[in-house]
């Protein structure tokens, strides 16, 4: 058992698949656990037997992130810093005009699968358990053809006739997570890569600071579900625009566009939240002037418009009272609408957001938006409701 592999090898063999099958046909609840496990230990391997039932674990998590996923095999760490279907197939969407690549650092294949499909792919990772994971889970995606894993250290890799990469360095390490802009291989050695003439994208932290991204290299934030996922760097070989505001699963994009300098005034009728995604790219502009919006503030990144307009690229809120931040009467507000439970967002506001649920004793029936933030620099506060209700 000193391979670090060995489960592997059982699972996949015809015994570990037929354990699989019967993991899969009794769904495990914390009612039948001990009683499944109990009836499984009598048949299979004792030691086959908790890796399997973690296995069963780590698939219904896996579900979120792959429509395959009850085909196959992660570790909780590799699933948890896997690619999502949709990001994936994001990312792969770039190599459109390349039939050979690399996914280096290819974990347990989330980017792999989707990579693969329509180009050959050599994937490599340091991990033996990653690497061979990689290699099944492309298999029970169909693209295993397509692919070839080897287990190395990238950085003693040769890409020679591989003219482009995927990187997705680690972002973590024995439980610890690395300083933001910082993975293992580092970004530098990633710069030095696509410097030597492949075409790269890089998957990095949501909050990577713009200025790390060498001239010319374009800086992709990523949002699913409204929440701001990742950023990624492509080298000038892949860029089209220096930044890229991406939503998915719609595949929504914003990029910066000149234009003219978006007014600032006092919040209107309706409130704009932009997404994640937008605010961190500096797209923010581009929206206002696509939707014929103000600001609100000239530091802040919400919108205002007389509309109610509707757009992927951000959350819109009917005003029904805007103020300066006083708690007393943003309660009063709140108890005359009849609401009596609110969602705090608060941007440029230092305010303790708990403390004044707390504080603000609501007993009403309806639910509203309450935004705690400044308008030309003094702190404000906006009460909404959603206009879809
Ligand atoms: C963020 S995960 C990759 C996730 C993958 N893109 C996916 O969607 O499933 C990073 C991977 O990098 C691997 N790794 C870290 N340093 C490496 C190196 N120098 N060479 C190869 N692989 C490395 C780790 O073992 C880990 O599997």
């Amino acid at each position: 058992m000193d391979d670090p592999t060995w489960w592997i090898d059982a699972l996949m063999a015809p015994g570990g698949q037929e354990l699989m099958a019967e993991l899969a046909a009794e769904p495990l609840t914390a009612a039948n656990e001990i009683r499944l496990i109990t009836r499984l230990r009598e048949k299979y391997p004792p030691e086959l037997v908790p890796v399997a039932v973690g296995q069963a674990k780590l698939r219904a998590r896996a579900r979120a992130k792959f429509t395959y996923a009850d085909r196959m095999y992660f570790t909780a760490p590799a699933l948890e810093q896997a690619s999502t279907e949709r990001m994936a197939r994001n990312h792969a969407r770039r190599y459109a005009g390349f039939d050979r690549m690399a996914d280096l650092c290819s974990g347990i294949g989330g980017d792999l699968i989707a990579l693969a499909e329509g180009r050959s792919v050599l994937a490599a990772d340091l991990d033996p358990v990653h690497s061979r994971l990689a290699c099944i889970n492309a298999e029970a995606n169909a693209v295993g053809a397509a692919v070839e894993c080897v287990c190395a250290d990238v950085r003693d890799l040769s890409l020679d006739g591989i003219p482009a990469a995927f990187v997705d360095p680690a972002r973590r390490a024995g439980g610890r997570r690395f300083q933001t802009g910082s993975g293992e291989p580092s970004l530098e050695w990633c710069f030095d890569l696509a410097a030597r003439g492949t075409a790269l994208g890089i998957k990095a932290a949501p909050g990577l600071p713009l200025e790390l991204a060498p001239k010319g290299w374009e800086v992709e934030f990523v949002s699913e579900g409204g929440e701001l996922k990742e950023s990624v760097l492509w080298s000038p070989a892949l860029a089209t625009v220096p930044r890229r505001a991406t939503l998915l699963p719609s595949g929504d994009t914003l990029v910066p566009k000149e234009g003219p300098a978006v007014e600032v005034r006092m919040p209107g009728e309706y409130l704009i939240d932009p997404d994640p995604a937008v605010t961190r790219s500096g797209t923010v502009e581009e929206l206002a002037r696509s939707l014929d919006c103000w600001k609100i503030d000239e530091q802040i990144a919400f919108l205002s418009g007389d509309q109610d307009v509707r757009t992927p690229f951000g959350r819109t809120l009917r005003v029904e009272a805007s103020l300066p931040w006083n708690l007393k009467q943003l309660r009063q507000v709140l108890r005359e609408a009849g609401i009596g439970v609110v969602d705090i967002r608060k941007r440029g506001s230092a305010v303790d957001v708990d403390e004044i649920q707390r504080k603000l004793k609501l007993t009403g029936a309806r639910a509203a938006t309450v935004v705690l933030t400044r308008v030309s620099d003094r702190p404000w506060m906006l009460a909404c409701t959603d206009p879809r209700r």
